[in-house]
Formats: structure tokens, sequence, C-alpha cells
């Protein structure tokens, strides 16, 4: 902790993506860098905040100065989330997990078949992470502020802010930053854009530029909106 605008707050990032495992060598993973919520954790960091950063797979090095959690998986993570949420003021789940995982992980590496046949995955649902810290969150009556990340590529008659709208409703965070994502937007970029949504209603605000940029305002927007809501 230092000085800043977080100063004396514990703040809890995930980042990165979940690796979710089908033996010993092969897993099922995502696009994700883990560039967004590493830069959110260096941007909480230099707010003054203690930082406890749940990392999933990174693909750039995480920041220094920061309390440093592996987690390969989606339960890893949830473990790794649900104890450092415990004491944290502030949560961010930037981290893509993956909605599900092998059924099965078999215990020594997978061989090809001998009649040419192609295995069949089965898959089952993982836990939604961030709907559960918010009804931890709720039941132990916390002051804590629960932001979420959605990336959306938008559908036929919605547009991606609005799905987010939805979404926001559905996890029950207090903030959820949109992401219109696609195969060349976002992912592993250096800039984006962000639309920020609150729980509270009030206008949608937009952040653009590089991803530390963007993180920036994300964690002046959270102190803002911490500063909005009466302690109690
Ligand atoms: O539902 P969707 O995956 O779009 O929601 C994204 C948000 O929910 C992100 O904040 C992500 O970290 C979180 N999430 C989670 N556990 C999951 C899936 C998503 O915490 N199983």
């Amino acid at each position: 902790g230092g000085e800043g605008p977080l100063a004396g707050l514990r703040v809890l990032v995930s980042a990165g993506g979940t690796r979710e495992p089908l033996d010993p060598v092969r897993f099922l993973g995502n696009r994700s860098s883990g560039r967004q919520g590493v830069a959110v954790a260096a941007a909480a960091r230099d707010a003054g905040a203690e930082v406890v950063l749940a990392a999933a797979h990174l693909e750039v090095a995480p920041p220094a100065g920061v309390e440093l959690v592996h987690a390969g998986s989606a339960e890893q993570l949830r473990r790794a989330c649900v104890r450092a949420a415990a004491r944290a003021d502030v949560v961010v789940m930037a981290a893509a997990v993956a909605d599900y995982r092998p059924a099965r992980v078999a215990e020594t590496k997978m061989k090809k078949t001998e009649d040419g046949s192609a295995p069949v995955l089965e898959l089952v649902r993982n836990p939604d992470i961030l709907r559960e810290l918010v009804d931890l969150r709720n039941t132990a009556r916390r002051r804590q502020l629960v932001v979420g990340f959605a990336a959306e590529t938008g559908e036929a008659g919605t547009t991606p802010v609005e799905f987010g709208r939805q979404k926001l409703a559905r996890k029950g965070c207090d903030l959820l930053a949109v992401n219109q994502v696609g195969e060349d937007l976002v992912f592993g970029q250096d800039t984006t854009a962000l639309t920020v949504l609150s729980a509270r209603g009030g206008d949608e605000q937009v952040l653009e530029g590089t991803k530390d940029e963007v993180a920036r305002g994300l964690v002046d927007r959270i102190a803002r909106e911490l500063a909005a809501v009466p302690a109690g």
C-alpha cells in the first residue's frame, strides 16, 4: 500500500485465461493474454492499493509489487479468488474463465485410437466465479465493490452494450466493463476500448486507449464509485 485514491484498500484482480486439463499435456484454453487484468493490477498498485493478482495463464509478465497467486484451471482460480476476496475491498474479475471443462482428466497422455475414430470430448459446466463472489459478498454483507468484465461480439439485434446491461443484472456485480471482441480486436492487442456500466444506473463511460490507460481510467472510476457509496 502507498498513497493515492486506493490507499489502505485491498484489491483482488484476476487475469489471464484458464487452462482446463484434458490429460497431463493437453488443455482447453482461450485467447486471453492477461494484458488488461495485469494493467488493472498495476494501476491499482499505483493508486496505493495492496493488490493480489490471481493469475491464470498470462502472456505478459506480472507486475512487480503485487502478491501473485498462480491458478491454472477455473477451479484453481475459484479457490484463489474465494480466499483472497474474503479480505478484499475491491474485486476485479478480468480473467477469461472457461465456461466448460473436460468431464474427465486422463491420468496418462491420451493415445490415438487404433481404429482411426476420433474421440468425443464430454464437457461439464464450470462454476461462475464472479457470481459466486457476488453471492459471498452479499451473504457476508461485506462492503466490497465487485467489477466484472464482458467480452462481447454483439449479436443480431443487440449491441454489445445492451448485452452488457443484461449481463450486469444477471451477474449482480457493481460495475461491468464491456469489451467488443473479435479475432483481431482486443485479445493480445495493446489498445482497447471499454464501456463501463454501473448497477447504480447513470450514463455509460467509454474508456479508450492503451490497456494501461484504460486500466488507469477504470481504477479512477472504481475510486469514484467507492467514494459515492456510503459506508455501511
Ligand atoms: O458470462 P461471461 O463469461 O461473459 O462473464 C464474464 C465475466 O464473468 C468476467 O468478469 C469473468 O471473469 C467472469 N467469469 C467467472 N467465471 C466463469 C465465467 C466468467 O468469474 N465461469
